[in-house]
């Protein structure tokens, strides 16, 4: 979806962060489990205990690559010293888009309306977690919102359980849930709900993914803004933010650390930037959201 962003609205002032590069090195057995050592970590996640003496880089399959937001994620991932699969609608576009000349990241097609079968061989056998960042691009199929951000969203599920991924996150949206939280007539939910009932696709796939049983984390940013990031991020349980903004950088600052942090293992979080809160960590912010 190309922007709602006006919808939001939070009063924001000049803010700058700071980005650790750590040197991350994994050990790696053939069926994802791995020791991740990340130096300068805050917090480093650690899945299964085999090690077997192969040094090697996480793999993160990224849907939705070439997006506002998909590209800062495959950017702060490399950052990080994680490999990259970018999942693109067009090779081409990604290209020019995406960090050129890099080792560590791979392009690969990857429709997410093309079913579960053809996703896994994108995905492959060689991707540790998947981060959905996918949104319908406007065009006149007023299916679209369904097709991508419920049924892409479920056909990646899919194929992460038949590839045996383990850990999926999704970037979806503040006000999801807005008729339940009392917000029906919210502007952004009605607005974004008449495009294609966008909101409840993305909650049916978040219900969906919730079921599945894989270890998940969903993201529900609030209005995203191109913008450098302004403000602390101010995370929240499922179903209480109904309006604020957020830099696209720090939606992608937050789905990879929560790779990093178990604290965000099946969560849902909502999150916005205000000048005025506090600056966490990544383990305090998560730390502080309830599994449900
Ligand atoms: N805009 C807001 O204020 C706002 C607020 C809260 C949440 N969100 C949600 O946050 C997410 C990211 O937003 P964004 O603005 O960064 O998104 P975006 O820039 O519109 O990027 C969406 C990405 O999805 C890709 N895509 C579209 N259809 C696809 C398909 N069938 N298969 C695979 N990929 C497909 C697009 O490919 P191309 O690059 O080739 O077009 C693009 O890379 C979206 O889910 C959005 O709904 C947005």
């Amino acid at each position: 979806m190309a922007t709602a962003t006006g919808l939001f609205f939070l009063k924001t002032s000049a803010f700058s962060i700071t980005s650790k590069r750590p040197s991350v090195s994994l050990f790696v057995n053939k069926v994802h489990s791995f020791r991740l050592r990340a130096a300068n970590i805050e917090e480093s996640e650690i899945e299964g205990e085999e090690e077997v003496g192969i040094s090697e880089k996480k793999k993160i399959f990224v849907a939705g690559a070439t997006g506002n937001t998909g590209k800062r994620i495959v950017e702060q991932l490399l950052a990080k010293g994680f490999a990259v699969k970018a999942g693109v609608l067009d090779v081409d576009k990604a290209k020019s888009t995406l960090p050129g000349q890099n080792p560590d990241l791979q392009i690969v097609k990857a429709d997410v309306t093309e079913g579960s079968v053809r996703l896994a061989d994108a995905i492959g056998n060689d991707s540790d977690a998947v981060i959905c960042a996918t949104g319908f691009r406007r065009s006149l199929d007023f299916l679209a919102p369904w097709k991508v951000d419920n049924f892409g969203t479920v056909n990646l599920v899919e194929a992460c359980r038949t590839l045996g991924v383990k850990r999926f996150l999704l970037v979806s949206s503040i006000l999801v849930n807005g008729a339940a939280m009392g917000q029906l007539f919210n502007p952004a939910y009605v607005f974004l709900n008449v495009l294609g009932l966008t909101l409840i696709a993305k909650l049916q796939a978040e219900q969906y993914i919730r079921r599945s049983g894989i270890n998940y984390t969903i993201i529900r940013p609030g209005g995203l803004k191109n913008d450098p990031p302004q403000g602390n991020i101010v995370m929240e349980q499922e179903d209480t933010l109904y309006e604020g903004s957020i830099s696209r950088d720090q939606v992608a600052e937050v789905a990879v650390e929560a790779l990093l942090h178990p604290e965000s293992h099946y969560k849902v979080v909502e999150i916005v930037a205000r000048t005025d809160a506090p600056k966490r960590s990544f383990k305090e912010l998560f730390g502080s959201i309830k599994q449900q």
